[in-house]
């Protein structure tokens, strides 16, 4: 095929997909080119702008390793990973609801025994976190895996410490026979997702602050019941309503007390989707 111009070259590209074996791949990709063709006729985007496009995502490539994830940043801060959570999560009224990932979690966190203090040396006021797992019936899921993990008071992981090796303020620890759980942590403040690299500087170009609400990540798996990804918000947040990656809903945020002795306390009750089977 020659001769190609601006009205002809999707149809020429999306016939190149004809012996595509994955069906899926062929549905996605050619969903893709459309929609990318059309942007571009849309905007008329110029050859200067096709260019800085390629700059910017050879950047985020450049900051990219294996803890520090700018392209999954980039995809929380369209939108487009709370959009992908929302369309894969829509559970029964009644479930906890899911939300972002982020890119903070580690695998093979500690195991810690139901009581302690997983914080580990993390700086911060010290909070009781404990609440119930239950599923959509009512009934305790014991036993199920709680992985957790937040920022200090800094805003920032135990990872985003170039000092710290160990595990800080994460942790794994498993629901008693009723369902229970409960640890001690420290208290979750905002903090600004790391905007240092190129997907700051999208942010800042956009009239975009870079700030999260305070929050709790779990992770909950339990046999028998969809695994819940999501996170606990702090209700007297001032980001609520314009966190950076749009992972906020309402069900999911919790009041955080202050205790006479300074600490706080925070109980959140989960409640986890069977199976389909
Ligand atoms: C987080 O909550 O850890 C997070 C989520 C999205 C982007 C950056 C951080
Ligand atoms: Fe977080």
């Amino acid at each position: 095929m020659r001769n190609l111009n601006q009205n002809t070259i999707t149809e020429a590209v999306l016939a190149r997909h004809a012996e595509c074996t994955s069906p899926r791949l062929k549905q996605v990709m050619t969903s893709l080119v459309k929609h990318l063709h059309a942007f571009a006729r849309e905007v008329e985007l110029t050859e200067e702008e096709w260019f800085k496009g390629i700059e910017f995502l050879t950047r985020c490539g450049h900051i990219t390793d294996d803890k520090r994830q700018e392209f999954i940043l980039l995809s929380d801060v369209l939108g487009l990973s709370m959009l992908t959570v929302a369309q894969n999560n829509d559970k029964p009224t009644g479930c906890t609801e899911a939300t972002v990932f982020g890119p903070f979690h580690v695998e093979g966190a500690p195991e810690y025994e139901l009581g302690v203090d997983i914080s580990n040396g993390a700086r911060g006021i010290p909070c009781l976190v404990r609440g119930t797992v239950r599923g959509l019936d009512g009934h305790p899921v014991a036993n199920a895996l709680i992985d957790v993990w937040q920022s200090d008071e800094d805003g920032l992981y135990d990872v985003q410490h170039a000092e710290i090796d160990g595990a800080q303020a994460r942790g794994i620890l498993h629901s008693d026979y009723k369902g229970r759980y409960h640890f001690l942590s420290i208290l979750a403040v905002p903090y600004a997702i790391p905007h240092d690299g190129p997907v700051g500087d999208l942010l800042e170009s956009l009239g975009r602050h870079p700030w999260r609400p305070a929050h709790l990540h779990f992770l909950i798996k339990a046999e028998g019941y969809e695994t819940l990804i999501t996170h606990v918000f702090r209700s007297d947040d001032a980001y609520l309503d314009s966190d950076a990656v749009f992972g906020v809903r309402q069900s999911l945020i919790a009041d955080w007390k202050k205790q006479s002795d300074g600490t706080y306390l925070v109980e959140y009750d989960f409640v986890l989707n069977p199976n389909s089977k």
